[in-house]
């Protein structure tokens, strides 16, 4: 299975940039990108910040672009976002009952799930007792089946001034996967950072954004948190039975390729039929 993710878009209206960026150009690099390259995928997921400030046009920027997209596409919203707005212009898109931009996807490789962490006045995540307890209930029906989270803020820490506005209830949430027991990855955007690494045992990776991107500055160290124009990132997650591999993506070079071909395709086909033996 393979899940197309992208993060971090933060859309204006046409024509306006955020920190001097274009983000719907960006965004549109990175959908180039999954229609050229990775029409296969079995799904698409965005991982929240859809919006810069959680306004409809931004969302109706979105809305144009989903129709081109042809996989099926999962929608999250992060702390950049609206979620009334977002649900007045996606009134179709999933949801629970009480209106959290919650939902499952149950594949042959375990049961996804795509978690609402907005929280209106903070910059922080929350999963409140009602996400929660949704959260335990999904868990539960997968007893028998790996889980993957996909959610816009991180629990974990990443060792960067960016651990301040990360997921508050970090612990309920821990304690909530714990019930289950076959968690096998955590996914989420938010940091503008791509990295990954293991958080009380489960592993999890930060996806990169589209928008800027920000260079390692661990906590303590003095001076500004550097913030990158390029690369504008997406992440590939290939499920397998027993494996789980991600590609991290610079869509905005992928168009550049070396002039020359370095290794002729005839002389790796030979290698590859000697079983990687480099001489006859
Ligand atoms: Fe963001």
């Amino acid at each position: 299975m393979k899940v197309y993710i992208i993060s971090d878009i933060h859309l204006l209206a046409p024509g306006e940039t955020s920190k001097g960026l274009d983000t719907a150009a960006r965004f549109d690099l990175a959908l180039n990108d999954l229609a050229e390259n990775h029409a296969d995928s079995d799904l698409c997921v965005l991982l929240g910040d859809l919006a810069d400030h959680g306004a409809e046009p931004a969302y109706r920027q979105l809305e144009s672009r989903l129709k081109d997209i042809k996989v099926p596409v999962r929608v999250l919203i992060g702390n950049h976002d609206d979620r009334d707005t977002f649900r007045a212009v996606f009134p179709n898109l999933a949801a629970d009952e009480h209106g959290f931009v919650h939902s499952v996807l149950d594949t042959a490789k375990g049961r996804l799930i795509f978690l609402d962490t907005f929280e209106p006045d903070y910059v922080n995540g929350h999963l409140c007792e009602k996400r929660l307890a949704w959260l335990s209930a999904r868990l539960t029906e997968a007893a028998d089946r790996p889980v993957y989270i996909f959610m816009h803020h991180p629990p974990f820490e990443i060792g960067m001034r960016v651990d301040a506005i990360n997921m508050r209830d970090a612990a309920a949430f821990r304690a909530c996967l714990t019930s289950h027991g076959d968690v096998r990855q955590i996914v989420a955007g938010h940091t503008h950072r791509t990295c990954s690494g293991v958080w009380q045992g489960l592993p999890f990776i930060n996806v990169g954004a589209v928008h800027y991107n920000q260079g390692v500055k661990f906590t303590g160290t003095a001076g500004p948190v550097p913030r990158y124009l390029f690369p504008v990132f997406t992440s590939i997650m290939l499920l397998g039975d027993d494996s789980l591999v991600v590609h991290h993506q610079d869509v905005s070079t992928n168009r550049i390729q070396l002039p020359v071909q370095l290794f002729p395709e005839q002389r790796i086909q030979e290698i590859i039929a000697r079983g990687g033996r480099i001489s006859a």
